[in-house]
């Protein structure tokens, strides 16, 4: 077997905005009276419940931006919703919220969540509300203490909780409902959790007492009637992502990468300091304050890890990394041991269980305990199939492992990193090719269905197909991808689904704002399917309904508005991180993939593209007359889109007037071959 090529990384990764400030940030916002301009915002599934549950409950939260103003009206303008606050799969937006709901004598809200979210413990807060004199219910099967649950608001007491652990949520839930209503509140923990609650609503002017014990407990007290000032933010990145990268950097044999203006809060970056500890070459630079939190850049290098032990206070400080310590253990010369970590088991899955399994299955040693687990160093390639059970920081967490030399990695759900992070494979990617010329994605063998490999190696092939209106780029796209063996990605399906949302919400057509299809898109996902990148809707396929007339009718007005298209684009950047594919689309080769391997440009004389166009509607062939009335709507059409689809410079113009569709995809197959032989693929 020839040794697998070196992992060389280079570049600078802009990690997105931290997630628990994310949240915070917009909650505070919705809390405050007047406006709070937020930058640089998580843009993830969970903030964006966070977002949408505001919203319902009254709260004008435009569509999440990098740059956005939330005007705040004060707790008092906030009501019951219509509707049930959906918390998708975030734990952070339901219990923050169900504080603040508590808090809001009369307001009654009923929270669910997805079936990951609906299996994680809810007592914890309910429990504390309740005796602050908020009503609870749990309506799930009875002795279920999880979502489904119906949180009434109440003229609330003050509370002086103590906590059996630490958790930055419960401690959030109990300061928002103290504050909401007016009412001081006390929270002991037996160890520090995260405290940008505690920072955040200090520097929008909220008065608290933060004090540690002898023994480690950490006490905040918050006094009876205050007010949250309007504050604003630019989120720094954040340091759970960040890890990610740098455990490849770490274990990559060259190059360095670099992370600017990342969150590094101490209460976040214990898994920087068991990087440390292993002896990872793992620098922080430029160290400044922002918005009350320290921010800097982070460089890391590789270097030989040493097995360690993790445990004690140090676990909330490195809780969300822990799946990725775990995998990055073993690399790291002997064993490693987390401990105190039973809080794992209550997270987006159980992490100590998957985790553990999905190592074994890969043939790396590694055993479950009740509270962590025992990881043992190898050099021995991790090969197979990952279950994530929806994870996101599983799939991150082994796609990063896969993405290590010599192993290879199939990951089922690489879709569910739109938790935290949706832009993770594309920078997994970049950051890989970036200094080898290479990128760590390869087409998962035929009959993966819905997975993603990593492994230290292969290319990735886009390859992009644009031109004007009815130039054939769709039917084409679709044959090249299937006689090339690769995925067919079709924009025109999400501009569907996302028009198909916006039909539910009722709002007639003309009155529909880009605010109003963008607040449908976070139950818009994807799945890789044998043959194509197929949209989910709410995680279900839809494929008759979006191909309903209503939808026909208006997708071309969803499909105008420019930030719809800059998220339909995201979401095919996305796809196109992650396997191989056809894409086909407006400025697909220009502003979509500009670093595609072939870009294709196909054109024909309007009277052709008429008359195919017809023959298509029609199902027959049109006389001359209908030709003509359709080349000048073609006409005026190519004139409208004139600065959309002009064609890349490096794209291959093909003019397809004259030859057959068989032969216009004969040609792209042969140059697509040559492309991938040129990036040694086979
Ligand atoms: C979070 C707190 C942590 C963490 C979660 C985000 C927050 O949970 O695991 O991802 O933003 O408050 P705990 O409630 O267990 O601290």
């Amino acid at each position: 077997m020839t040794p697998a090529p070196p992992l060389n990384v280079a570049g600078r990764v802009r990690a997105p905005g931290d997630k628990s400030i994310s949240h915070r940030a917009l909650i505070l916002a919705a809390m405050a009276v007047g406006p709070s301009r937020i930058r640089r915002i998580l843009p993830s599934a969970d903030v964006h419940a966070t977002a949408a549950a505001l919203r319902a409950l009254g709260v004008a939260v435009p569509a999440l931006s990098d740059d956005f103003v939330v005007q705040g009206r004060g707790v008092s303008a906030l009501h019951t919703p219509e509707s049930v606050l959906d918390c998708a799969n975030s734990g952070t937006t339901t219990r923050l919220l169900a504080g603040l709901v508590a808090g809001l004598d009369g307001v009654s809200a009923r929270f669910e969540g997805d079936a990951s979210l609906s299996r994680r413990p809810m007592r914890r807060v309910a429990e504390p509300l309740r005796r602050m004199g908020a009503r609870i219910e749990f309506e799930g099967a009875a002795g279920h203490e999880g979502l489904p649950m119906r949180v009434t608001g109440a003229r609330l007491a003050s509370v002086d909780l103590v906590n059996s652990h630490a958790s930055a949520q419960v401690k959030g839930a109990v300061l928002l409902a103290g504050l909401a209503a007016g009412v001081s509140v006390t929270v002991e923990e037996p160890h520090v959790s995260r405290d940008h609650s505690e920072r955040m609503l200090q520097a929008r002017g909220v008065a608290l007492r933060v004090s540690t014990r002898d023994n480690g407990a950490q006490v905040v007290t918050l006094d009876a009637a205050q007010q949250v000032q309007a504050l604003d933010v630019d989120v720094p990145a954040d340091p759970s992502s960040v890890t990610f990268f740098a455990a490849l950097a770490a274990l990559a044999d060259a190059g360095e990468l670099w992370f600017d203006n990342v969150c590094l809060n101490p209460t976040r970056i214990g898994a920087f300091d068991v990087l440390r500890r292993m002896g990872a070459a793992l620098i922080l630079h430029d160290m400044t304050e922002q918005g009350g939190e320290p921010v800097g850049s982070v460089c890391v290098r590789p270097s030989t890890l040493q097995g360690t032990h993790i445990g004690g206070a140090e676990i909330p400080r490195c809780i969300d990394e822990l799946p990725m310590l775990a995998c990055l253990a073993t690399r790291a010369r002997g064993e490693t041991i987390i401990a105190d970590a039973a809080e794992l088991r209550v997270k987006e899955s159980d992490r100590i269980r998957a985790v553990v399994e999905n190592l074994q299955r890969l043939g790396a040693t590694a055993e479950e305990r009740p509270d962590g687990m025992r990881i043992v160093g190898t050099d021995t390639a991790l090969r197979g199939q990952v279950e994530t059970h929806g994870d996101h920081r599983l799939a991150m967490a082994f796609g990063i492992l896969g993405a290590l030399p010599g192993n290879s990695i199939i990951i089922d759900d690489p879709g569910c990193v739109s938790v935290s992070y949706p832009t993770f494979w594309r920078d997994l990617a970049q950051v890989t090719s970036a200094a080898a010329g290479e990128a760590a994605v390869r087409t998962p063998p035929a009959g993966t269905d819905g997975q993603r490999t990593t492994s230290g190696g292969a290319r990735r092939l886009v390859i992009a197909i644009d031109g004007p209106a009815a130039s054939g780029k769709s039917s084409t796209a679709q044959w090249v991808a299937q006689q090339l063996d690769v995925r067919h990605v079709d924009s025109g399906a999400f501009y569907r689904a996302a028009t198909w949302l916006a039909l539910q919400s009722g709002v007639e057509p003309e009155h529909w704002t880009p605010e109003l299809v963008l607040a449908g898109t976070p139950r818009i996902t994807w799945r890789l399917t044998e043959r194509s990148v197929l949209p989910l809707i709410d995680g279900q396929e839809q494929d008759l309904a979006l191909r309903d007339t209503p939808v026909t009718r208006q997708v071309s007005r969803v499909a105008s508005m420019a930030p719809v298209r800059a998220w339909v684009n995201s979401q095919v950047r996305e796809a196109g991180a992650a396997v191989d594919v056809v894409v086909d689309g407006r400025d697909i080769g220009t502003a979509v993939f500009p670093d595609a391997a072939l870009k294709v440009f196909l054109i024909a004389d309007t009277w052709e593209r008429a008359r195919r166009r017809l023959i298509q509607r029609l199902g027959r062939r049109p006389n001359d007359a209908e030709i003509a009335e359709e080349t000048e709507a073609l006409v005026a059409r190519d004139a409208q889109d004139a600065t959309q689809s002009a064609p890349a410079r490096d794209a291959v113009t093909i003019d397809t007037t004259s030859v057959t569709q068989v032969e216009q995809v004969e040609r792209i197959v042969a140059l697509a071959r040559a492309t991938r032989e040129r990036l040694g693929q086979s």
